[in-house]
C-alpha cells in the first residue's frame, strides 16, 4: 500500500519569470486549478492520503492553498460560487499535508532526500507537478503505477518515447522489455546528448520509490550539472536489484515550458470546461 506522495516543489521556476517572481511555479493555473492540485488529486485518486511537500523560500502560497480560508468561506457560503471551493475542501478533508524545506538547490535527488523525514521507511510516490499527466476516462498515471507496484514491489519510473533531439531534457533509460509497456532498467543516463542516449525512452515526473533509495541518494555524488540526480541513485538501485520503467497510458504536458503550458491549458479547457 502506498500512502504517501512526495512533491519536490522548491525550484525557482526561472523559465516562467516574471510570473514566478513572487508566486511558486506550482501555483500556476491550468485554467482555474494550480498545477500542484492536479498532482495532489492524481495521488489522492491513487489511494494516497499523506502529501509531503518539499518547499523552499517564497513558497508559502502552497501551504495556504491546502488550508481553509475563513474569510473566503464566510464570503461565499450559501452563494452560487460555493462549488468553486469544493475540490480543495475535499482534499483538505481527506488528505494531510506536511512540509519541509530544501534549503539549498542541489538537484532533484537532494530534494527527494530532504523529504526523507516526512516519508520514513515505506515505499512512496513522487510527483513533479510541472509534468501534468492526464488520462481522461481511465486510471490516472499514479494509479496505473500503484497497480504495478503491488505486483512487482520495486521502484518504478514513468517513461515516454521522445524524439532523439529531446533526450538532453530528460533522464533516459534502457532495459529489457518484459511486457510491451514495461522494461526492466539496465542503464539510465541523466540528460544525455542524442548520440549518448541509450534509447529514446525518457523519464517523466512520476516515480514510485522503495525507501532504500534514501541511502543510495545519500551516497550519490553530484552528477549532471553538479546536482545530485535521482537518476544516478536509481541506476544503483537497478544494478543492485530491480527498477522498472513503465510506458504509461495517458497524456503528459511539460508545463515547465510555455508551449506545454499552453497545450495543457487548451486541452483542459476542452476536456473539463468546454460546453
Ligand atoms: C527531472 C529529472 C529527469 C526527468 C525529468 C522529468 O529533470 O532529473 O530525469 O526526466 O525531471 O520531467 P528536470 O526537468 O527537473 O530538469
Amino acid at each position: 500500500m502506498i500512502r504517501k506522495c512526495l512533491f519536490p516543489a522548491a525550484g525557482y521556476g526561472t523559465r516562467f519569470l516574471p510570473a514566478t517572481k513572487a508566486m511558486p511555479k506550482e501555483m500556476l493555473p491550468i485554467v482555474n486549478k494550480p498545477l500542484i492540485q492536479y498532482g495532489v488529486e492524481e495521488a489522492r485518486d491513487a489511494g494516497m492520503q499523506q502529501m509531503a511537500i518539499v518547499t523552499g523560500r517564497g513558497k508559502r502560497a502552497l501551504e495556504d492553498h491546502f488550508d481553509i480560508s475563513y474569510e473566503l468561506e464566510h464570503q461565499i457560503r450559501g452563494t452560487d460560487k460555493e462549488h468553486f471551493l469544493e475540490s480543495t475542501r475535499q482534499l483538505i478533508e481527506h488528505c494531510t499535508f506536511s512540509y519541509t524545506r530544501q534549503v539549498a538547490m542541489k538537484g532533484l535527488g537532494h530534494a527527494i532526500l530532504c523529504g526523507a523525514p516526512l516519508i520514513g521507511d515505506e515505499p512512496f510516490a513522487v510527483v513533479l507537478a510541472d509534468d501534468l499527466c492526464l488520462n481522461t476516462g481511465g486510471d490516472g498515471v499514479l494509479t496505473q503505477m500503484v497497480k504495478l507496484f503491488n505486483q512487482f514491489r520495486c521502484s518504478i519510473v514513468a517513461i515516454q518515447e521522445v524524439p532523439a533531439d529531446q533526450t538532453h531534457k530528460y533522464g533516459v533509460i534502457a532495459g529489457e522489455m518484459i511486457r510491451d509497456d514495461l522494461y526492466r532498467v539496465h542503464s539510465m543516463v541523466e540528460k544525455p546528448k542524442p548520440d549518448e542516449a541509450p534509447s529514446n525512452l525518457a523519464i517523466i515526473g512520476r516515480y514510485i520509490l522503495t525507501p532504500d533509495i534514501f541511502g543510495l541518494i545519500a551516497d550519490t555524488e553530484p552528477g549532471k550539472n553538479g546536482e545530485i540526480q535521482i537518476t544516478d541513485a536509481l541506476l544503483k538501485q537497478a544494478q543492485n536489484g530491480c527498477v522498472l520503467a513503465y510506458r504509461f497510458k495517458g497524456r503528459r504536458f511539460d508545463c515547465g515550458t510555455a508551449e506545454g503550458f499552453v497545450e495543457a491549458t487548451n486541452f483542459c479547457f476542452e476536456a473539463f470546461h468546454g460546453k
